[in-house]
């Protein structure tokens, strides 16, 4: 009847899967739906950690009112003041008036500004620390991951890192919501990845700058607001984390992204991941920018080491969909990349030049010669140069 499990001495995970959802903040798709996490420590004192997305407040009320059992809530800590994560706020005062709500400045300023209360609450900064009876909570402000307002904290007698969003993944959960209890590898890296490139992605030196600053705390748990609770093999996540945010990529291979009209470009990519599978590069991706959702082409540009952005050109501009990527790309700050170009055009081709314009903006990011220029279609002298980039791609990521 509950979606509740105990995850600590006194300390129960509340949770929320929302499998009707089509695009999370409206944006970004979400076949497999979206899990909220809240977590609520029994103490002398009652916690609730963060509030809850609309769409599941009603399940959330009924969790926390059988893990209360009884007891009124004296604290609710508010890490992240985004309505995926504190809709049930106005309920939640009303229920318990009495209630403390902690958070930082800010939070508390935007709890006004959503919904319009007032609430004396209590602010905390950097090292501030909330007593609950055994356990105790120690504030880290970690603005920008993934809004300015966010704390993260850690509770010291069990070791236990809440993380706010960083960590979390797309996609509903069931029972398993230990990230030991699946194959987290196989079934959630690549959603986990997706999620943290697309909400956090731009934000690598603040995510760093939050992961130094913990890594001064002896953390044995790390509990995010969305996806599995890693108690095991901590460095999985940790590791992918550090690459993520330094903007270092996982895969030593080749993503060919390609923004076709008639099929000329498209064929050149294709041809080019044959010329690469022959010199031996392993795991080429080749996405139609077109079909493949950006958010999907961003988390693979994340991930792979040498990209190809191969674009017919489009009203003397780079084709509409490949547009919208590239800007993606460089408004997440994506860097270190070693990057292949080819246009194609009919009567004048400028999409490769205004790529190249695009990449200007991005830091370190070594753009491969020759650079390859169709005419329509492939013909021998263009072939012989979608050769030579292959040559360069392979050599880059030997
Ligand atoms: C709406 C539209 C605008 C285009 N604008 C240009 C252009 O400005 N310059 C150019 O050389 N070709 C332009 N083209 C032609 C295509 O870039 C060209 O036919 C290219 O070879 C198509 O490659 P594809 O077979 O991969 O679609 C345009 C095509 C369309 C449909
Ligand atoms: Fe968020
Ligand atoms: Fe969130």
């Amino acid at each position: 009847m509950f979606n509740v499990r105990n995850v600590g001495e006194g300390i129960y995970w509340l949770g929320s899967s929302d499998r009707r959802l089509e695009l999370f903040e409206n944006a970004y798709p979400v076949p497999d739906g979206m899990s909220y996490n809240n977590y609520v420590i029994l103490d002398d004192k009652t916690c609730l950690m963060d509030g809850i997305d609309d769409a599941v407040t009603r399940q959330f009320m009924e969790n926390l009112d059988h893990v209360l059992n009884g007891r009124t809530l004296d604290y609710m800590v508010v890490h992240h003041m985004e309505p995926d994560h504190c809709s049930a706020i106005p309920e939640l005062l009303q229920k318990y008036p009495d209630m403390k709500i902690v958070g930082s400045q800010k939070a508390v300023q935007m709890i006004d500004q959503f919904y319009h209360l007032k609430v004396d609450a209590i602010t905390v900064k950097e090292k501030d620390t909330l007593d609950l009876g055994k356990h105790k909570l120690t504030f880290i402000a970690a603005p920008m991951v993934h809004w300015p307002e966010v704390m993260m904290s850690y509770e010291s007698s069990e070791g236990i890192f809440f993380s706010a969003d960083a960590f979390g993944a797309f996609g509903a959960m069931s029972g398993n919501i230990f990230a030991d209890e699946v194959d987290w590898e196989r079934d959630w890296a690549d959603e986990a990845r997706r999620y943290y490139a697309n909400i956090v992605g731009k934000y690598g030196a603040q995510t760093t700058a939050v992961l130094k600053k913990a890594s001064a705390f002896e953390i044995k748990n790390i509990l995010p607001l969305h996806g599995h609770i890693w108690r095991k093999d901590l460095n999985l996540i940790l590791d992918r984390y550090a690459k993520w945010a330094s903007y270092t990529p996982e895969k030593n291979s080749v993503a060919i992204f390609y923004g076709s009209v008639y099929g000329n470009t498209a064929n050149a990519a294709d041809i080019l991941s044959v010329k690469l599978a022959e010199r031996g590069v392993r795991d080429v991706k080749v996405y139609d920018v077109s079909k493949t959702t950006v958010s999907e082409l961003v988390s693979r540009a994340f991930e792979y080491s040498a990209l190809v952005f191969a674009s017919a050109t489009y009203n003397a501009e780079i084709f509409d969909h490949m547009h919208t990527f590239l800007t993606d790309l460089e408004n997440h700050n994506l860097s270190n990349r070693t990057v292949g170009v080819i246009e194609n055009g009919s009567w004048a081709p400028t999409a490769g030049k205004k790529i190249n314009e695009i990449l200007a903006n991005m830091k370190n990011m070594t753009v491969l010669e020759p650079q390859v220029s169709l005419l329509s279609s492939l013909n021998e002298a263009s072939l012989a140069k979608l050769d030579e980039l292959a040559d360069a791609l392979a050599a880059a990521v030997k």
